[in-house]
This record gives structure tokens, C-alpha cells and sequence, in this order.
């Protein structure tokens, strides 16, 4: 059996978020079960002469043609390919600028998705394994061409959708049949994502309770009643961390490595950052956040409550990139606050130290279809503070199971505090903080389990 695994995004070519660390790991984790390969776009911050060339073809929508080059990598252990489209590959950010999304991406994508079909019939591959709006037309395709291949989608996050104004479907020659309630049409407009559902053959989603979440209103986003009728195809598959690169005791970026045994080298982490930041002592326990700065993430409850949290006797550190206002409150919160400070950006080597650096992981998240912070943070040492929603409910426990953590039930600033509250009380309790952190650290959260489904997907 062959898949094809398909992603705007994989790690470490091309990252916004959590996908593509999990498009770089599961493929991986997947190889030595079944023949698998991947294929994202090369984008135009990215040059074609770092690969190798594969192929070249012809696409055309209606009357217009379009040139693809195909390139290739095949040293990181799964094959990855990579698609030169027009536009697709012009840009220099994956989505969007300072002045918001791009506006050809409905183009982008659609030529995108249409090249994974003409790759994947190339490779006479028997799956593809498609992952978010980006993708999701691959599904549809495979339909309209009759295709004897399968279509599995995985949706990572349905606040993402790829809505796109009703006239882009003339652009793609896509059918209007497709303009019908049970298909693309989405009050008026066009939606990618409705494509994934409708068409392919098996639905999953990165967690058993997002998997549930999204059937209700409250987090459906609009789609909840289409996921209803394709509830059947539907299942939740709790993802993993790649534990080879998330390992504090192999960590390149960090000065001192450790293990479950020897956590005095955690605290030398921990005071070694301290000190190159502007926060003071050492001793008073570090809360953390590394996060994209976007409302799923409990932004608003967090800027609400900082006053208050700020209080407490702890040290607060958020590296965070996004929406530029919230940059600024934060920025202000830190001159106002000495035991808070603000890392506007993304770092991938202060994000590994701050996780060794932590006593705590703050994921206030108003939904999260899985989250990797938490099993990070808790491969590092680290005790997560979670609201119970998504992947973070799956993944993080009061009971003595792998993954114990706080965790609050209502998103509101008093449950939030509570559970700051039960932190600081926790770490008090010197032996049972360390014996959970340890505890934790032995947990596996590897794609392990997650594989096994999906291989059992795959041979359905
Ligand atoms: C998205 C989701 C996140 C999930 C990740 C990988 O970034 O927001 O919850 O962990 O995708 O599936």
C-alpha cells in the first residue's frame, strides 16, 4: 500500500503552527509500517536547488494552463516532494502578509490540491492522507476523476475553513453542480473545507473530544450540522510528539541536558534563564507560555486576568506571535509587571529552553483540537495548567495517569486564578511536585497508539 500525505505545512521546511510539527512526526513515526511520502508546496521563500528535480506537468483549469515542477527530498527518512506552482510558489510567507491573506489563496491551493492528484496518480499511490482546507479539494478531485485511490482527512483546526467568494469556482473549472448545500456552497460563498468532508472517504481529527466538540454549535464554526451527517466517517485520533526531537536529555539547545534523575540540571536551566531575562529570582516558580497570539488560545481571559495573576508570587514568560495590538498590551503588561516578560516572535531554540526552563505550562486555550505544548512541556519537566477542553482534556489528568496536571473547567478569569492557585500550592509540596513531574517524564507520548489507528484506517 502507498500514501500520499499532503500538507500546506511540514516542519522543518515550512511552520505557522502545530501542523507542521505533526506532518513532520506522524509520517515519520507511520514509515516503517507502510510505504508513505509527502508533498507540500515550495514556497518562494524556500530555493528548488536545495532539492532534487522530480517531475514536470501541465495543469489546466478551462482554457488556462499552468506549468508544475515537482522537486524532491529523500534524506530526512520519509521522501518528502514538493510542488512549484504559479502563484503558489511566488509568495514569501505561506498564507499572508501584514496586510492579511493572500488574496489569491483560493488559486494557490486549488492548483496545489489539483497537482497532489496528478503526483499521487503518478506514484500510483492507494491513499492520500489529505490535512486541512488546504488540501481538502484533493478529496473532491479524486471524486470528479473517478479515481480508484482513497481519501482520508484530518482536520487540525475547524476555526480554518478556506471560504472563498462563489466566482473562484469558474477559475478552477470546477463544476457548478458543486454549488449545492450538500457540497461546496457555504452561505454564498465557497468552502474548501466542505470539500474534506463531503468527499473523502474517512474523516479524523487530532483528539476523541474534538472529535465530539465539533458536532455541537458552540464549536462547530458553522459546520457542525454538515459534520452531523458525516458522523459515521468521523473519529478522533489523539496525536503525539516526536520524542527524538522533544528529548531533555539529548536537547542540543539547552545548556545543561537532563533527566528524570538528575532535575538539579533542570534548575540550572531554570536559573541560567532567568538571569538573561529581565525577571528576578530564581526561586519563585516560572509559568509559561509558548503560543500563536490568536483568540483559540484564551488571549482575551489571559489579558483579562494578568493584573491579578501578576499578584501571585511567580515569574510569567510568553513567547508569543500574532495579532500586533495584543503584542502591544503584553509588551505594556511587562513594563508595568517586573515577574512578566514578553517575547514578541517565535524562536524554535527559546521555545525548547523555556520548556526546560519551566515549572509550569500555561494553555488557557478557549477550544484546542489536540495542542503538542502540553506533552512537550510534560516531556520536559514541566506541570501543565489546562483548560479541559480538546486534546488538552485527552492528554492532561488530575488521576494518576500518564499526564498529570491542573486542570480548570470553566474558561472564566475565578477558574483560571483557582488553578494558578493549585499550581502554587502544588509546588510547594515539593515531594509530590517532582514526583509527578517524574512520573510524567517516563510517559510516552510518541505517535505510537495514534500510528496503529491510522494504519488500521489506511488498510479499511
Ligand atoms: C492545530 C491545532 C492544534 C493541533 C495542531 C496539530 O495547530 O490548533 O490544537 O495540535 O493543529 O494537529
Amino acid at each position: 500500500m502507498r500514501v500520499l500525505f499532503a500538507s500546506s505545512e511540514i516542519y522543518p521546511f515550512a511552520k505557522t503552527g502545530g501542523l507542521a510539527d505533526v506532518c513532520d512526526a506522524l509520517p515519520t513515526a507511520m514509515k516503517k509500517e507502510v510505504d508513505i511520502s509527502r508533498v507540500m508546496p515550495l514556497y518562494g521563500f524556500m530555493k528548488s536547488e536545495d532539492f532534487k528535480f522530480y517531475d514536470r506537468f501541465m495543469i489546466s483549469f478551462g482554457m488556462v494552463e499552468y506549468d508544475i515542477e515537482v522537486f524532491e527530498e529523500t534524506e530526512r527518512g520519509v521522501g518528502t516532494y514538493f510542488i512549484k506552482a504559479p502563484f503558489l510558489s511566488d509568495t514569501q510567507n505561506l498564507y499572508g502578509d501584514e496586510n492579511g491573506d493572500y488574496r489569491d489563496n483560493d488559486l494557490r491551493f486549488t492548483l496545489f490540491s489539483r497537482a497532489i492528484v496528478e503526483l499521487g496518480i503518478r506514484l500510483e499511490i492507494d491513499v492520500f492522507h489529505i490535512n486541512d482546507w488546504h488540501t481538502a479539494l484533493v478529496a473532491l478531485f479524486v471524486r470528479e476523476f473517478n479515481l480508484n485511490i482513497k481519501t482520508i482527512f484530518t482536520i487540525h483546526n475547524l476555526a480554518y475553513q478556506g471560504v472563498f467568494d462563489r466566482s473562484s469556482l469558474s477559475k478552477f473549472s470546477i463544476l457548478d453542480k458543486y454549488f449545492t448545500m450538500d457540497a461546496l456552497e457555504f452561505h454564498g460563498n465557497i468552502n474548501f473545507m466542505k470539500a474534506g468532508i463531503a468527499y473523502s472517504d474517512s474523516i479524523t481529527t487530532v483528539s476523541p473530544s474534538y472529535a465530539k466538540e465539533i458536532l455541537t454549535e458552540e464549536f462547530g464554526c458553522g459546520l457542525d450540522g454538515f459534520l452531523r451527517h458525516h458522523q459515521d466517517k468521523l473519529s478522533g485520533i489523539l496525536n503525539g510528539i516526536n520524542e527524538t526531537i522533544f528529548n531533555p536529555s539529548t536537547d542540543k539547545a539547552l545548556a545543561y541536558t537532563y533527566d528524570k534523575e538528575t532535575l538539579e540540571n533542570k534548575h540550572k536551566n531554570k536559573v541560567a534563564f532567568i538571569k538573561s531575562s529581565s525577571l528576578k529570582d530564581p526561586r519563585v516558580p516560572l509559568f509559561v507560555m509558548i503560543t500563536r497570539l490568536v483568540e483559540q488560545k484564551g488571549i482575551d481571559l489571559l489579558l483579562e486576568s494578568m493584573d491579578e495573576l501578576l499578584k501571585k508570587r511567580l515569574n510569567l514568560f510568553i513567547i508569543g506571535d500574532g495579532d500586533s495590538t495584543v503584542c502591544e498590551k503584553l509588551q505594556n503588561l511587562s513594563t508595568k509587571h517586573k515577574n512578566f516578560e514578553f517575547f514578541d516572535g517565535y524562536d524554535e531554540i527559546l521555545s525548547h529552553q523555556t520548556y526546560a526552563s519551566a515549572d509550569f505550562l500555561l494553555m488557557p486555550s478557549s477550544f484546542e483540537p489536540c495542542g503538542l505544548n502540553q506533552f512537550i512541556a510534560m516531556k520536559y519537566g514541566a506541570i501543565a495548567v489546562v483548560h479541559a477542553v480538546g486534546g488538552l482534556k485527552d492528554s492532561v489528568h488530575e488521576e494518576e495517569i500518564c499526564g498529570r496536571g491542573i486542570i480548570y473547567e470553566k474558561q472564566s478569569e475565578d477558574e483560571l486564578l483557582l488553578a494558578v492557585d493549585r499550581a502554587l500550592k502544588l509546588k510547594k509540596n515539593s515531594k509530590k511536585y517532582k514526583s509527578m513531574v517524574r512520573f510524567n517524564m517516563e510517559c510516552d507520548f510518541s505517535f505510537k497508539s495514534a500510528v496503529t489507528h491510522y494504519i488500521k484506517l489506511y488498510n479499511q
